[in-house]
């Protein structure tokens, strides 16, 4: 077995894409109480385009669209309801979130989060491990959050995420700012600004 394609989806493949084996295509969403992406929302169609390579054991959900000339990396995850666009990589592990904006040129490293409902603009890069949240509540039992105010941050163009940092849901982060490795992002950062936590003191 090597590539699957859910026998519902309608498939969109450009010319000369290449899937390593295991990988699924189509992947119907499962929702629990709460969930706020909804499977009405998303039709039965993923597109992918021209000279994409998708590594084993990526899943790519109904409703995807992926651009041209991407590299979606071993076990990445593409929720449904995800936009693309082109020259774009998707590290190893990487969850790519329900709802998803991304723009073109847009690197993300391995084993990050791209949470639900954010927005990544044009030739930005987000190392790895980076964490985003959509949500201030943490329990999914206890959701209060009217649905529309969950959303993710809203990275704007060429943008540099450092590795391990935590954006909190609903930030903006403006073209042209930096986020230092590790830091705790809970407001808004102005284009071409620098974000950075306390780095660690040695004592002794
Ligand atoms: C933020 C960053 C760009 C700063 O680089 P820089 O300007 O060369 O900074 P320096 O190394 O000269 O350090 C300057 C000061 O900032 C501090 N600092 C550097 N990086 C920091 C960080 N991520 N968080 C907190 N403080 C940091 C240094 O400790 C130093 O403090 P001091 O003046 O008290 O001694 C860089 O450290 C960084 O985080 N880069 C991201 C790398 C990354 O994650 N790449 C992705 C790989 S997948």
């Amino acid at each position: 077995m090597t590539l699957h394609i859910d026998r519902m989806t309608e498939v969109e493949i450009g010319d000369r894409v290449h899937f390593s084996p295991f990988v699924y295509v189509g992947c119907p969403p499962l929702f629990v109480k709460g969930a706020t992406a909804r499977w009405k929302d998303h039709p039965n169609i993923v597109r992918i385009g021209d000279d994409t390579k998708v590594g084993s054991f990526a899943t790519i959900y109904r409703d995807a669209f992926i651009g041209k000339n991407c590299l979606i990396g071993t076990g990445a995850i593409i929720r449904e309801g995800v936009r693309i666009g082109d020259n774009c990589v998707i590290g190893a592990g990487v969850e790519v979130s329900y709802e998803v904006e991304i723009g073109n040129d847009v690197k993300v490293m391995s084993l990050s989060h791209v949470t639900g409902r954010s927005k990544i603009g044009d030739g930005s890069f987000v190392g790895v491990k980076v964490t985003m949240s959509n949500d201030r509540h943490i329990n999914l039992d206890d959701y209060r959050f009217p649905d529309k105010d969950v959303r993710g941050p809203q990275i704007g163009k060429k943008v540099m995420v450092g590795s391990g940092a935590n954006l909190v849901a609903g930030i903006t982060i403006g073209d042209g700012a930096l986020i230092g490795s590790g830091a705790l992002v809970t407001k808004d950062v102005p284009a071409g600004a620098r974000a950075m936590s306390k780095a660690a003191v040695a004592t002794w």
